[in-house]
């Protein structure tokens, strides 16, 4: 049976994010930045959605980085160099639509900065004026600190505690940034709050954002409705329609209140955990 192997293996965050190459040739192959793929590590391990951070068609790989928060998450950091996933279905979603419009800003929290560091370097290889903003909670979280730095123009780095960087969040560096310089578009990826905070600033501003979601998947292929989200007034779902929207259009609190009813109904039923678009 063919078995998608692990290449390399990676901990960041002290331990709570892995990063995890893979051998899948063909998904290598096919993806493009903002897409994601669903793996299943074993015959009675659950899907997770996990965004691909990076892909080297040459190698015939895909990288993906995923927090540690349950089960089943548990048993992908278990795995080590030289074994292999049972089954990974992708290249999934829309892949981001990137366009040269001059300055852009590229913000990211938490693992969400493995989704956008794939956006990031595709937005900068088609020439835009790349400003990166990344942020966590503490020093220890911060995660690709050297890899956005090198395919940004300029990197500001926060962190909630000040133990690096400008001591608090990144929507402070944002709006220092949006009153001094003529920005064309912003891409926020990260919490569910930030990418809400964000999103209020640069309407401010009249600057066009984009967001990832990570809404509950189930499926990934449009069959179960768990990821569904209300955008513009329709309902959407992310594993479609997304992962990516028009930030100004997205009902953020309904997202946060359906992703905090499931992590109630998950305590009391079973262990598992659906994690959204990596993080
Ligand atoms: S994950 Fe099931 S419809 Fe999107």
């Amino acid at each position: 049976m063919h078995m998608f192997t692990i290449v390399k293996r990676e901990e960041m965050a002290d331990g709570t994010v892995v990063l995890n190459e893979i051998d899948a040739p063909l998904i290598a192959a096919k993806a493009r930045p903002g897409q994601f793929a669903v793996l299943k590590a074993n015959e009675t391990g659950e899907r997770v959605p996990l965004t691909i951070a990076d892909t080297d068609a040459d190698k015939g790989t895909i990288t993906v980085i995923y927090m540690v928060i349950g089960k089943s998450t548990a048993l992908f950091k278990a795995l080590q160099v030289g074994d292999g996933y049972q089954d990974i279905i992708g290249p999934l979603g829309e892949p981001t639509r990137l366009e040269k419009v001059g300055t852009v800003v590229c913000v990211g929290g938490g693992t969400g900065v493995a989704v956008l560091h794939p956006i990031t370097r595709g937005l900068k290889g088609i020439g835009n004026h790349v400003i990166s903003i990344i942020g966590a909670r503490n020093k220890a979280l911060l995660i690709l600190e050297d890899k956005m730095r090198a395919i940004s123009d300029e990197l500001h780095v926060c962190t909630d505690d000040g133990s690096y960087g400008h001591h608090g969040f990144v929507t402070e560096v944002l709006t220092e940034i949006l009153e001094k310089k003529e920005v064309k578009l912003a891409v926020a990826i990260g919490p569910v709050p930030m990418m809400k905070f964000v999103s209020e600033i640069t309407r401010k501003y009249h600057v066009k954002t984009i967001v990832s979601l990570n809404p509950i998947m189930v499926d990934g292929t449009g069959m179960c409705g768990g990821c569904r989200v209300t955008v513009g007034g329709v309902t959407k779902f992310a594993c479609v329609d997304g992962p990516e929207f028009d930030g100004h259009q997205v009902d953020y609190d309904g997202l946060m209140l359906r992703l905090q009813a499931y992590t109630e109904q998950e305590k009391q039923c079973h262990g598992g955990e659906h994690v959204g678009a990596g993080r």
